[in-house]
């Protein structure tokens, strides 16, 4: 039987909480298909920064390359925490994990399950995929300051857009669209932006030429935030840069019945690199500890983790299970173990 060598980080604040719920998930279909999966725990976040300073060790990095997939809960401790001032594990952690393991597509699908409620009142079909850059734009950490903390600061933060890395993230939004509803739409601010948002808008014109059947639109990004809202079936693919990419998917996810639903695959199409899947939300520190996190979105999350190890079947029951209970969600409150309880029930059923 396929053996998969599994990097777990369950993380900080909700991250062990929902990935607990995850790995249920993903033992119950495993042992169905006689799938046999290796896992190795990595022990990195906050917690782990706090008891000896390390946010992740080159030999941390080489370990966790050498897996197959990894799964991740979330990082990040207390907003302000001032024991975490100078540790940024954001950057250290998982945008060193991005950035090392060339995840250059940060995969972000929405859809509105049936039966969800969401905040809106007529939504319509909704059922796109947010293909955010993952490796370059303001994220890089190509910035710094002078005369930091007088009147007279001056604080950069440098957007980095090469041809290479917008061209090879364009391609794969046209092939994915190609695969859907053909259309795809670029989100940027090419109005005040004009070199970042001009070297995207180029590619995306060029690209578009070997794509004749994609109809190609191109959206201001405030703008983009509106139609998300009055019109999200308008979309199909979205193709944007790191940052526009980070803020429509927590609008994507609210929209679509909640963060707690959103999953995300943190790409590297070539093989080169083991992929990376996560929730899109972070540690949640403000329900952390109390079994209120909904699972969901860690669980949809294995669900794109083997549907890109090729596992279609595994990854197509996963995600009927999540649709069966989503359907069947009422008013009662539950805890996150019975969530995953009860998809991992509908998953044997
Ligand atoms: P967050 O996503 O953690 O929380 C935002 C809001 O959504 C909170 O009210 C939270 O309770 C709620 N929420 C999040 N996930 C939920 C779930 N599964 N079920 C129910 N409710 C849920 O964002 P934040 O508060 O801005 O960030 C908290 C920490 O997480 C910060 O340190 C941040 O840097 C980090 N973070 C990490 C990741 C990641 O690891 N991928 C992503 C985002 C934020
Ligand atoms: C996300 C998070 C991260 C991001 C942070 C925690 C670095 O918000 O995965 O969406 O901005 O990419
Ligand atoms: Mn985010």
């Amino acid at each position: 039987s396929r053996v998969v060598k599994l990097a777990v980080i369950p993380g900080d604040g909700i991250g062990p909480e929902v990935i607990a719920e995850a790995e249920k998930v993903l033992d119950a279909v495993a042992a169905a298909s006689g799938l046999s999966v290796e896992k190795t725990r990595f022990s990195l976040g906050a917690g782990r920064y706090l008891e000896t300073g390390d946010t992740l060790t080159d030999a941390d990095l080489r370990e966790i390359a050498s897996h197959d997939a990894i799964l991740l809960g979330a990082v990040g401790g207390v907003p302000g925490d001032p024991r975490l001032r100078d540790a940024n594990i954001e950057r250290g952690l998982l945008l060193t994990l991005r950035f090392e393991l060339d995840h250059y597509v940060n995969l972000r699908p929405s859809k509105l399950y049936p039966a969800v409620p969401g905040p809106l009142a007529e939504p319509g079909e909704i059922d796109f995929v947010v293909v955010r850059e993952g490796t370059e734009g303001p994220y890089v950490g190509n910035g710094g300051s002078i005369r930091r903390g007088t009147p007279h600061e001056i604080a950069n933060e440098t957007s980095v857009n090469t041809a290479f890395g917008v061209e090879r993230v364009v391609r794969y939004a046209f092939d994915l669209a190609e695969r859907r509803s053909r259309r795809l739409t670029l989100v940027h601010k090419t109005n005040v932006l004009v070199h970042a948002g001009g070297i995207w808008k180029r590619i995306v014109d060029q690209v578009a030429q070997e794509h004749p059947g994609v109809a190609v639109d191109y959206l201001h990004v405030d703008a983009a935030t509106i139609f998300l809202v009055t019109n999200p079936g308008r979309f199909d693919v979205i193709v944007t840069d790191n940052l526009f990419g980070d803020i429509l998917t927590d609008l994507a996810g609210a929209v679509t019945g909640g963060i707690g639903l959103a999953a995300s695959g943190n790409i590297n199409p070539d093989g080169a690199f083991p992929s990376m899947f996560e929730p899109v939300h972070g540690s949640a520190p403000d329900i952390a500890g109390q079994q209120k996190a909904d699972p969901t979105a860690a669980i949809l999350s294995v669900s794109l983790l083997l549907d890109h190890l090729g596992l279609r079947d595994e990854a197509q029951r996963v995600t009927r299970a999540v649709e069966d209970d989503i359907a069947a969600r009422g008013s009662a409150a539950r805890t996150t173990a019975q969530i995953g309880d009860a998809i991992v029930a509908r998953l044997q059923a």
